[in-house]
């Protein structure tokens, strides 16, 4: 697969690279994900990558949000609460394997802060919505890193972080993502109908699951809740992220085979589909 540079992502590889449930693990065995994200005007979006990290095999699951968004929050009651404060201390935040930033964070200068200090620790970061705005404002602040960088636009968004039309972006959409992926040595999810997933060595698999259910506010957060979760199991990271996007699609396609159509059908639906995707595929 390393010589060839583009794959399409089907069972087999979901298969193969799926980290399989240990009989004799316990909850350290599938990693602690932190995500950081919510605001009091979108507080759904970090619920949302809540319940896709909660429904992925998680060990253990904690949302960092502020103060005055706890209030309007409901989240799984499997998930903890972290104050802001703590976006500051080393030692609390080695205490994750990977690090999901920008889901309806919303955006100022303190949120741009926080994003500058994940940035120096030696930790695996996904980076989404909110998050992708403000690391565009400097894209230099992804030099140097030690630990891998996930980047998961939608068109518009990897518009904006790469200077490309969303025209453009559509006509190339390999070239522009492998040359952004190597130049900034990230890895790429480009979110659309046909998800392309990048590796800053430029290999590239093509997603060929999901449908037009979802095509809706939150399917991106819960996919963020997804892959962060696969990411702290499934090796190499490439395929971690292959999987993430797959069974996310695969979750809406069974959705809307069994029980709702591509109008009705929700996020929160399709997240209760992905132990339907899981027993497929394992
Ligand atoms: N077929 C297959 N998959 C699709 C289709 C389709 N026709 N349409 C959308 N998807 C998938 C995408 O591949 C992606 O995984 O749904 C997801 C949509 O993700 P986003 O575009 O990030 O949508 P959203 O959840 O609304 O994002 C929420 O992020 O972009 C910001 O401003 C936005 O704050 C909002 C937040
Ligand atoms: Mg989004």
């Amino acid at each position: 697969f390393h010589s060839i540079s583009r794959t399409v992502w089907l069972a087999p590889q979901v298969q193969t690279s799926l980290m399989p449930r240990q009989q004799f693990g316990h909850k350290g065995t599938y990693g602690h994900v932190l995500l950081v994200g919510g605001n009091v005007a979108m507080p759904g979006a970090v619920q949302l990558s809540a319940l896709g990290a909660v429904k992925s095999g998680a060990g253990l699951v904690s949302v960092m949000t502020d103060e005055a968004t706890w209030p309007y929050l409901q989240l799984p009651y499997e998930v903890m609460r972290t104050s802001v404060d703590y976006i500051m201390n080393k030692d609390f935040l080695s205490k994750y394997q990977v690090i999901a930033f920008g889901m309806g964070l919303g955006i100022d200068d303190q949120k741009e802060r926080m994003l500058h200090q994940l940035l120096e620790q030696d930790v695996p970061l996904l980076i989404d919505a909110d998050g992708l705005t403000l690391l565009g404002r400097d894209l230099r602040r992804l030099e140097g890193r030690n630990s891998p960088t996930v980047l998961t636009p939608h068109p518009k968004e990897f518009a904006m972080l790469s200077g490309h039309s969303v025209a453009a972006i559509k006509v190339n959409p390999f070239s522009v993502t492998k040359s952004f992926a190597k130049k900034h040595g990230v890895f790429l999810i480009l979110k659309g109908a046909n998800t392309i997933i990048t590796s800053p060595r430029g290999e590239q698999i093509v997603n060929t699951t999901g449908n037009s259910g979802l095509s809706k506010g939150g399917s991106g957060d819960l996919l963020s809740g997804i892959c962060s979760v696969r990411m702290m199991q499934d090796k190499p990271l490439l395929s971690s992220l292959a999987n993430g996007v797959f069974l996310h699609g695969a979750a809406c396609d069974f959705a809307i085979k069994q029980a709702y159509t591509p109008y009705d059908v929700t996020p929160t639906d399709v997240a209760g589909m992905l132990g339907e995707a899981f027993r497929t595929f394992i």
